[in-house]
C-alpha cells in the first residue's frame, strides 16, 4: 500500500506492503499545522490525560506554588497551610486574569493583581474588594476552579477533565522500568528552558527515535554503541537503550512518557522535561537535572553532564525546524518509518490517531 496520496487510506498505524513487509506511514503531514488538529489536540490528549507539572521538591513549605502552562491551559499547584499539594486553574472566576505568572514563587493569600480578589489556599473567594453591593452576588460561587491531582515519586500531575485513569494505572509500565532507580533521592541542580519553532509532535517524533543519531549529534555517537541502539514501546512508554562506551554522561536509559514527559536516568541522577505546545507551530521543552550527590566537589562534572545535555538537545532544533517548514508547504504527504528504530514514532503516532479519532479527526 502507498502513501497515502488522496486515493490511499491506510489502516491506523500504517499498513503492509504486498501483504509481508510491515509498513509503518507517519501522520498526516497536516496534522503538524493544522489549527483545528491543534484545538482537538487540546481537549483530545492535554486536558485528558496526566500531564507532569513540576518535582514535589519545588514545592517544599506551605504557601509555595508553581504555575506552568500547556496547550493554552494554565494551572498552578500549591502547598496549603496544612502541607497539602492543590492544584487550580490559574484562572480568576472575575475576568478570566491569571493570579501568577509562569514560574514558581510563594505567597499566604492568593490575589488576583487585575481587580484584587483574593482566595485562600482551599480556592474559596475570600475578599472582592471595592465591588459595591449585590444581592445577587455570593462569594461561595465563586472560588477557583480546582484540578486534580497526584504524585508518583516526587513528580507532581494533573489531569485537567479529572476522568484520566489513575495515575499509576496510566503511568502503565513506566513505574516497573524505574523501580531499580532511587529518584526519591536525587536532588534538582538546575532547570534549562528552550523554545523550539515547531509542532510538538514534530519534536516527539525526532525524541522517540535513535535513528537520527549518525546524522544530527557527532558528540553521541561517540559515546554510544549505535549499532546496538534498541527502541521498544510498552503501556505509555517508549523505551531507549544503548550501550555506553567509557566516559558516557548516560546512564542509556531514555524513556518518553505518553503524552509529553521525558525521563532519562544516568547512574548518579537524571533528567525529566516536559514537551509544551504553545499553539500549532510552536514548542517549548523544559527540563530539570537532578543528582544522588550535590557536593561542591562533583559540580564541575555535573555541569559538564548539563551542558552535554542541552548540547545535544539543541542539536536536534534546525533539522526539526527545517522539517516543519516542509511539513507546511503541502508537498510532503506522509514517510515510511523505519521497523528497526521508528517503533517509538509508530507508537507515538497511534496514540495520537486514537485520541484524535475519539475527537472526530480522522485520516
Ligand atoms: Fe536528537
Amino acid at each position: 500500500m502507498a502513501p497515502d496520496t488522496g486515493t490511499h487510506t491506510l489502516p491506523a498505524g500504517g499498513g503492509m506492503i504486498d501483504g509481508k513487509t510491515t509498513a509503518l506511514y507517519s501522520l498526516p503531514a497536516k496534522w503538524y499545522h493544522d489549527p483545528s488538529v491543534y484545538e482537538a489536540e487540546r481537549w483530545g490528549i492535554f486536558a485528558r490525560t496526566w500531564q507532569f507539572l513540576a518535582p514535589e521538591s519545588d514545592l517544599p513549605n506551605p504557601g509555595d506554588y508553581t504555575a506552568v502552562e500547556f496547550a493554552g491551559f494554565k494551572v498552578f499547584v500549591l502547598r496549603d497551610r496544612e502541607g497539602k499539594l492543590k492544584a487550580f486553574h490559574n484562572l480568576c472566576p472575575h475576568r478570566a486574569a491569571p493570579l501568577f505568572a509562569e514560574g514558581s514563587g510563594h505567597c499566604d493569600v492568593l490575589r488576583c493583581r487585575y481587580h484584587g480578589w483574593a482566595f485562600d489556599h482551599d480556592g474559596k473567594l475570600k475578599a472582592a474588594p471595592y465591588f459595591g453591593d449585590a444581592d445577587w452576588f455570593r462569594k461561595e460561587d465563586h472560588g477557583l476552579k480546582p484540578v486534580r491531582l497526584d504524585v508518583w515519586r516526587g513528580f507532581v500531575f494533573v489531569n485537567l477533565d479529572g476522568k484520566a485513569p489513575p495515575l499509576l494505572e496510566f503511568l502503565g509500565d513506566v513505574p516497573a522500568l524505574v523501580a531499580p532507580y532511587p529518584i526519591e533521592g536525587f536532588k534538582k541542580k538546575d532547570i534549562a528552558d528552550f523554545s523550539i519553532k515547531t509542532n510538538w509532535k514534530v519534536y516527539t517524533d525526532n525524541f522517540v527515535e535513535g535513528y537520527h543519531i549518525p546524522g544530527i549529534h557527532p558528540g553521541l555517537i561517540q559515546a554510544i554503541d549505535f549499532n546496538k541502539f534498541e527502541t521498544t514501546y510498552q503501556r505509555n512508554v517508549v523505551i531507549m537503550k544503548a550501550p555506553q562506551k567509557e566516559g558516557s554522561i548516560y546512564g542509556g536509559l531514555w524513556l518518553w512518557i505518553w503524552p509529553n514527559m521525558t525521563l532519562s536516568v544516568y547512574p548518579d541522577g537524571m533528567n525529566a522535561s516536559r514537551i509544551v505546545p504553545h499553539g500549532p507551530r510552536f514548542t517549548t521543552l523544559h527540563y530539570s537535572f537532578y543528582f544522588q550527590d550535590l557536593s561542591p566537589a562533583l559540580d564541575a562534572g555535573q555541569r559538564r553532564t548539563i551542558e552535554t545535555n542541552c548540547q545535544i538537545v539543541r542539536e536536534d532544533f534546525g533539522i526539526c525546524e527545517d522539517a516543519q517548514s516542509n511539513f507546511e508547504a503541502g508537498v510532503f504527504q506522509r514517510g515510511p518509518m523505519s521497523p528497526r528504530h521508528e517503533l517509538g514514532v509508530h507508537y507515538f503516532h497511534d496514540e495520537i490517531r486514537a485520541a484524535l479519532k475519539d475527537q472526530g479527526v480522522t485520516e
